[in-house]
Parts: C-alpha cells; sequence; structure tokens
C-alpha cells in the first residue's frame, strides 16, 4: 500500500482528488497540504478539512502551505476561479464544518520529514502550484532522491494553455517554482491538460450520486453539476467537466492508465510564455530524463474506476 500525500489548492477537481484517494484501497493518505490557487491559502485549508468530515475521514491531517508564489508577497484569487469553482472554491455551498483544526506543523516541513520516513513508498501529488514542492527542495536538497514518484496535475506540452494560450493554471501561478521542480532529479510524472482535458464528467453520472440518498453523494453531485455548468460557459467544445486533479491521483497509484514520454523539461518563467512547459534546451544531450509526460490516457478505464470507487465511497 503506497503512502500518498495530497497538496492541494481545494476547489471542485481538487476535491475530487480527495474523494479518490480514500476510495481507493492502494492508497493510504497520510496528510493533505494546503496551497492557494482556486482559493486563497486559509479556504482551501478548511475546504479540505471539511470535505473529509464530509467523508468520514477527519483522521487525515490537513497542513497549511504557502500563501503565494515565493516571487510574489501576495495572492488574490483570480475571478475566472471563482467563476469556475465558486468563490469559496466549493460551489459557494457552506459544507457542515469539521471539528478538527489544521496542524500545527507548516505544510513544508511535514513533507520533508514524511519524505525521509517513508522514502520510496511516498507519492506526492500537488494538483495545485508547485510551490510548496520548491520549498521542501531548496530547504533539504536530499530529498529528491528519496522520494518514490510526484505526479502533478499542471502543464501542457501538446495543448494550447487554459489560462493563456502558453500557460495552464497551477504552472502559471509559479513558474518560477515549477522550474525547479521540472529542472530537479525529482522521479515526476507530468498529469497536464494533454490527457486531463480528455477525461470528462456530465450529469449522467452526478445523478448517480444524487439517487444514492447521501449526504456525500448529494454534495458532490451539487459540486460537480456547478462545475459543469461552468465549464459549458468556458469551456463550450468540452462536453462535460474535466478531472484534472483525480486524474493525478489515479495514475500516481496506476501509472499504466497513462501513455508517457520521457523528456527533460523546463518551464517560462518570463513573458511572452510565462508558465509554459516545455521540453529543456540546455539538457537535449544530457540523458538522465527523469520526467515522464502524459500524452494520452485509458479514458474508459479511468471512467470506470472513478465512477466505482467515487461511488463506493459516497
Ligand atoms: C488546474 O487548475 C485548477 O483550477 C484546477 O483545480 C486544476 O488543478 C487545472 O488547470
Ligand atoms: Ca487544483
Amino acid at each position: 500500500k503506497y503512502k500518498m500525500i495530497l497538496d492541494l489548492d481545494t476547489g471542485i477537481d481538487d476535491a475530487l482528488a480527495i474523494a479518490y484517494a480514500l476510495a481507493d484501497q492502494d492508497c493510504d493518505l497520510i496528510g493533505i497540504i494546503g496551497s492557494y490557487g482556486n482559493v486563497l491559502v486559509e479556504q482551501g485549508v478548511r475546504n479540505s478539512l471539511d470535505l473529509l468530515y464530509l467523508l468520514g475521514a477527519e483522521n487525515v491531517p490537513v497542513y497549511q502551505g504557502s500563501a503565494c508564489a515565493s516571487t510574489k508577497n501576495r495572492f488574490a484569487v483570480e475571478p475566472v476561479s471563482a467563476t469556475i469553482h465558486g468563490k469559496n472554491g466549493v460551489a459557494n455551498l457552506s459544507l457542515k464544518h469539521s471539528p478538527q483544526k489544521p496542524a500545527v506543523e507548516n505544510g513544508v516541513d511535514f513533507l520533508i520529514t514524511a519524505i525521509h520516513k517513508y522514502q520510496k513508498e511516498l507519492i506526492f501529488v500537488p494538483t495545485g502550484p508547485l510551490t510548496n514542492l520548491a520549498a521542501a527542495i531548496k530547504k533539504d536538497p536530499a530529498i529528491v532522491n528519496l522520494i518514490g514518484n510526484v505526479t502533478f496535475m499542471g502543464g501542457a506540452l501538446s495543448v494550447p494553455g487554459n489560462v493563456t494560450p502558453a500557460a495552464e493554471a497551477n504552472i502559471h501561478q509559479d513558474p518560477v517554482a515549477a522550474n525547479e521542480v521540472l529542472r530537479s532529479s525529482l522521479p515526476l510524472t507530468m498529469v497536464g491538460l494533454d490527457v486531463t482535458t480528455r477525461t470528462l464528467l456530465t450529469k449522467k453520472e452526478t445523478k448517480k450520486w444524487r439517487s444514492l440518498g447521501t449526504s456525500a453523494g448529494e454534495i458532490y453531485a451539487d459540486l460537480v453539476d456547478y462545475y459543469i455548468e461552468a465549464y459549458q460557459v468556458t469551456n463550450a467544445h468540452l462536453a462535460g467537466c474535466a478531472l484534472h486533479d483525480p486524474l493525478a491521483v489515479a495514475a500516481a497509484l496506476e501509472p499504466s492508465l497513462l501513455d508517457t514520454v520521457f523528456l527533460n523539461m523546463k518551464v517560462d518563467t518570463d513573458l511572452p510564455f510565462e508558465g509554459r512547459t516545455i521540453g529543456d534546451e540546455t539538457r537535449i544531450n544530457k540523458p538522465a530524463e527523469t520526467t515522464q509526460v502524459a500524452l494520452d490516457v485509458n479514458k474508459k478505464r479511468f471512467l470506470n474506476k472513478f465512477m466505482t470507487r467515487l461511488t463506493g465511497l459516497f
């Protein structure tokens, strides 16, 4: 059984990532780190606590991570994220408050300690900006060779970005951190828009959750219906909402869901292509490629697993 740590900017697809991790038998979710992105970091932490409570997993600790990119001194939620995930990240629903408080330890320190403790057994899945991971590497460079795998949701190699024509949202939040991560020797798998925009959920599936008659089924159906409606406005060409973050969790546990290529990657940290994930021309002849970039996904297998696991959990 793998130990997993999630690092989330808890909006709606992050909420689905939590549910997937809890529902998978091969996964022992040992902690969640809160990041900023879809929401401010405090709100993201609150959402994670409340979702864990809803799913009967309030024993999983939640650690607060960075509040903004290290190159900036503040972070403001962009109106477009608020439209897609709701102002509070969870479709403007008032979730029942968890009695649990955020853990006292900082998210970055928790990550470093856990990597030393579990080493190759540990999988880290960031589905928000890569700020916390970059901070952890800076603080303790030894961790890059200890951890089992980092599977992150972010970037786009063969398709356009979603916040600018060049950049995907998570990478665009902190291109400097993402570049440090991609240029490190961490064992990385990049689950970007190349694959996540191919795995879509529709109201047919959420209807199934609603019909369970449980509060988790009902709330997750409300969350995802909101997300689907927002997608119809912003991504009318897609026939549903993209399952970005849960795909990263599923692929971390079962890499064969993806077709990947090995590539040395980098991130553009400046305009005009700030946040673009692209092959690193300075490392073309360096053979040690540590990043696997997902270029295709077995949609049917993933969606089946996703529905079986989440429906079972709710
Ligand atoms: C990513 O950005 C966030 O809005 C989503 O939660 C996802 O992690 C998609 O680009
Ligand atoms: Ca996310």
